[in-house]
């Protein structure tokens, strides 16, 4: 038997990882096939199960172990079979060990066990002994302990559990972490090291533990130990683990067996402290996040982006690296040799360490950099430090964020083609997606789909007409990215004299008209304020930008008029008026209606921020800018106007774009505004979504509860979030959402800037797919 010292949490779950030999209903003899019903042997607990598991969409398994009681069934160990398994193949329990056959009864893998590696609880079941802790995969568990010599390797990606791209080793005393170079063994530079080696071997590290009260750490042969992480969460309310994640970093995780704790794997240690920094720049292998791509690392959370000009090459897989655009040497197509097509754009604090092959300057300033790499085919980017210019080729690798500016080239007509990635719900932006466009409507989709393009089919049949049949329009009158140009005279007659006033928002006030556009009529015509001087061509080029977007949580704008002093915007007209009156209105709006809301608005941003060739910035995200349209979906308006709009202007001296209560710290600041700012202003909106309530409410006596991310954050850490939505018994039944969305919100508020999720990571966050760390 056991040790009886050990608890009874311990017991469990250590017969649960010796499932054949605890569980007396598994004989010998006993066998499992794969098929679709997941067949398993479950833990006298019944915490774990050993078995088959299939794949997402695929007719393969895993042989594996794995979580029986949580929702996600969380996969702890799998067997190392060079590749899934296929259907029908089968497990068999006989006095020799285990034995997994393929479906036409060849071997492909065996656990043989050694007789002299009897496990006690083991010996008194009569039956061969073999444990999956001695052959651990990507997790270790409570109770666990990793030998000198002992590994785990990472997958390869959320889902492929082929193995991947790290390693860990314990060995010579020290607890080490390194890249391979995949698919082969080769290792690259150690990214961690506990340096815990010593000659002296009464000095040096000999066991990595992972003790029942969630402690990991190395114990040395004196006794004494080395914690790989403070343990905030002893609670023995939770389950944990601890896995070496296909990004390269090793997590500590909890699981609340109860709802009063988080009921999803949060995060709760790390190593290394941020991958994308701690990566060595050695000058093989390409860095955390792929090729030509660059990582950001928030608290435990890791993301990847591709820089401008360049795409995923696996659109499902954001480690996968990123791949140009368009052709980017000296040789085919005459690649980049001729400057007139291409245009360099900048991104601030990034630097691909290596990839160097010319150092010019010293510079006084940017300009030379950005002139030097773009004059030069084989310059794919240039890093300014300030001072120095670097011009890099491809490919791109151990992208991070670092103080540099960072110059990429981009080709002009990429812009056009494929930098605006198309939203599958509605209707792609890019030329080059049209023959997948018409394609899904011959081979039928949804019916709100359907709606949506004969709604585009009407406007582009309107449009050519209009273009063929009237004269009125002038030459200008061409369709740049599907915008109509107008005259004033038009506009004037559709708005009946710019009669009808739908509400004033920032730069100008907003009309109903009536032009025929499809199956609709009906339009928002926004007048625009004077423009600062000189900022007419960057006008029309803000428009074409802005017209070029498309996504079902923007409002579409169909038009302009530039014309003398006149400038007009013309948008779809939303009925339903804006999400502030939906909010804050009575009957409050139910938890599931909100949640879908926001997820939309948060699909909008993602899209403007990250998906277009330049990342476009609202600056004044708040319910009053978010309009709700026939089919309740919300759509964000008023968007891609700041940068023409402030052009010129300092924001000292015009004061702050955007509205009390939702502008982010960097305004107050001389700092460069980026996209955070509306993630900031988002994440004040959000918290306004959960709890029904503005951010900053004057009815309320006590001063902590009038400003409501104070609240909110006060709430979250007395663990009262459920005061945030009193008497919302919806929100309250889904109090693990709630919890999420409230950290979610709280990291989007963070005072630095670069701590706040980008709008992808927060949909994720908001989503459940990633797990949420603990905001500070
Ligand atoms: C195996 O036996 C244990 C108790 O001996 C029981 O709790 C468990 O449900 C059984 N498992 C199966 C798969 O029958
Ligand atoms: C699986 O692991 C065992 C034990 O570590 C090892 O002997 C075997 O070679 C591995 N098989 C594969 C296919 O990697
Ligand atoms: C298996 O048994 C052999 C000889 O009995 C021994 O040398 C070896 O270390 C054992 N293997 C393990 C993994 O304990
Ligand atoms: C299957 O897909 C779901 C959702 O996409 C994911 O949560 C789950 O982990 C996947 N399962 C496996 C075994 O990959
Ligand atoms: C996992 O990735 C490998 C290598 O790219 C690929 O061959 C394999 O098909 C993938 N497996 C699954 C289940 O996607
Ligand atoms: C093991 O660690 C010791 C002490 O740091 C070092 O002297 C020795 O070279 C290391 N051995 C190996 C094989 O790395
Ligand atoms: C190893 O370290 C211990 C504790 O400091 C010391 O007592 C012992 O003499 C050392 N052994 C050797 C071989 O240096
Ligand atoms: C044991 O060894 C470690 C590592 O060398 C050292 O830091 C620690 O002080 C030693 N403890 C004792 C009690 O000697
Ligand atoms: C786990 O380790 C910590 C110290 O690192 C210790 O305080 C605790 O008692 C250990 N728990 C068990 C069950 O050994
Ligand atoms: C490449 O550039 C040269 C000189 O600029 C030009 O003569 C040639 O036609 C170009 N080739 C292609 C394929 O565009
Ligand atoms: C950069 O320097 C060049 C020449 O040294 C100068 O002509 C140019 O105006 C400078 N640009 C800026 C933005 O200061």
């Amino acid at each position: 038997m056991v040790s009886s010292a050990i608890h009874p949490l311990f017991f469990l779950s250590l017969l649960a990882f010796l499932p054949l030999f605890a569980a007396s209903n598994v004989t010998l003899g006993s066998s499992l096939s794969a098929t679709a019903d997941n067949p398993s042997w479950v833990s006298p607990s019944g915490d774990f199960a050993f078995g088959f598991r299939q794949l997402n969409n695929t007719n393969t398994f895993l042989l594996a172990i794995w979580y029986a009681q949580l929702p996600d069934q969380t996969i702890v160990w799998h067997a190392n079979t060079t590749s899934p398994v296929q259907t029908g193949s089968n497990i068999k329990l006989t006095a020799n060990g285990l034995t997994l056959n393929d479906p036409n009864g060849l071997t492909i893998w065996t656990a043989q066990p050694n007789t002299t590696v009897n496990y006690g609880a083991m010996l008194d079941t009569g039956v061969y002994v073999w444990q999956s802790f001695d052959y651990p995969t990507d997790t270790i568990l409570p109770t666990q302990i990793l030998p000198l010599g002992g590994m785990l390797y990472s997958k390869l990606s959320q889902t492929n559990y082929t193995k991947g791209r790290f390693e860990l080793h314990f060995m010579n005393g020290s607890l080490q972490l390194n890249p391979v170079a995949w698919p082969t063994e080769n290792k690259y530079d150690l990214y961690y090291n506990s340096q815990t080696a010593n000659s002296n071997s009464s000095l040096s590290g000999y066991q990595l533990v992972f003790n029942q009260s969630t402690d990991i750490y190395i114990l040395f042969g004196n006794g004494s130990t080395f914690k790989l992480w403070p343990n905030n969460f002893p609670n023995s309310d939770n389950y944990y683990r601890a896995t070496l994640d296909f990004d390269g970093v090793f997590r500590g995780y909890a699981y609340a067996t109860t709802s009063a704790g988080i009921q999803s794997w949060s995060p709760v240690g790390h190593i290394p402290e941020n991958i994308c920094s701690d990566l060595r720049v050695s000058f093989l292998g390409s860095g955390a996040c792929g090729y030509n791509s660059y990582c950001t690392a928030n608290g435990a959370a890791t993301s990847c982006h591709c820089p401008p000009g360049f795409s995923l090459i696996d659109p499902n897989n954001e480690y996968g690296g990123c791949a140009p655009d368009f052709p980017q040497d000296c040789g085919v197509d005459n690649g980049t040799s001729n400057p007139e097509d291409y245009y360099m754009t900048q991104v601030r604090d990034l630097n691909f360490p290596n990839g160097d092959y010319d150092m010019l300057g010293p510079y006084n300033n940017q300009t030379q950099c950005e002139q030097a790499c773009m004059q030069d085919c084989n310059c794919v980017v240039a890093i300014f430090n300030g001072e120095f210019c670097w011009k890099k080729r491809l490919p791109l690798s151990n992208g991070r964020q670092e103080t540099a500016l960072a110059f990429f080239k981009v080709r002009k007509d990429s812009v056009a083609t494929s930098t605006c990635k198309k939203d599958e719900n509605v209707f792609p932006t890019c030329e080059k997606d049209k023959k997948v466009f018409w394609l899904s409507f011959l081979f039928g989709s949804s019916g709100l789909f359907n709606i949506l393009l004969l709604g585009v089919i009407s406007l582009t049949f309107f449009s050519r007409h209009q273009r063929k049949s009237r004269n009125t329009i002038r030459n200008t009158s061409v369709f740049e990215a599907n915008l109509h140009v107008f005259t004033f005279e038009e506009l004037k007659i559709a708005t009946d004299g710019f009669k009808e006033e739908l509400g004033r928002g920032s730069f100008g006030v907003v009309y109903k008209g009536a032009i025929k556009y499809g199956s609709k009529t009906q339009v928002a015509v926004k007048k625009l304020d004077k423009l600062s001087q000189g900022g007419e061509r960057e006008f029309k080029a803000e428009v074409t930008a802005i017209g070029k977007t498309h996504h079902k949580n923007l409002v579409q704008l169909l038009g302009y008029c530039n014309e003398g002093p006149h400038r007009l915007l013309v948008y779809e007209f939303m009925s339903n008026g804006s999400i502030a009156n939906f909010l804050f209105g009575i009957p409050r709006p139910d938890w599931f209606q909100r949640v879908q809301v926001a997820l939309g608005i948060a699909r909008g941003l993602a899209y403007l921020h990250e998906e277009c060739s330049t990342p476009i910035i609202h600056c004044d995200i708040k319910p009053q800018n978010i309009l709700i349209d026939d089919l309740f979906i919300p759509r964000i308006s008023d968007f891609g106007l700041a940068k023409s709009l402030l052009y010129n202007q300092t924001r000292t001296h015009t004061g702050i774009r955007g509205t009390r209560g939702y502008v982010a710290p960097e305004w107050f600041k001389n700092v460069p505004v980026t996209v955070k700012v509306d993630v900031y202003s988002f994440g004040v909106m959000l918290l306004e979504i959960i709890c029904c309530r503005k951010s900053v409410a004057q009815e309320f006596e006590d001063e902590e509860r009038a400003i409501l991310v104070d609240w909110a954050y006060d709430c979250f850490k007395e663990g009262s979030i459920d005061a945030l939505v009193d008497n919302d018994d919806a929100a309250i039944n889904d109090i693990e959402t709630l919890r999420r969305w409230v950290m979610t919100a709280i990291w989007c508020i963070q005072e630095d800037p670069l701590r706040r999720p980008t709008m992808s990571m927060v949909i994720q966050m908001l989503e459940g797919y990633v797990e949420v760390p603990i905001p500070s």
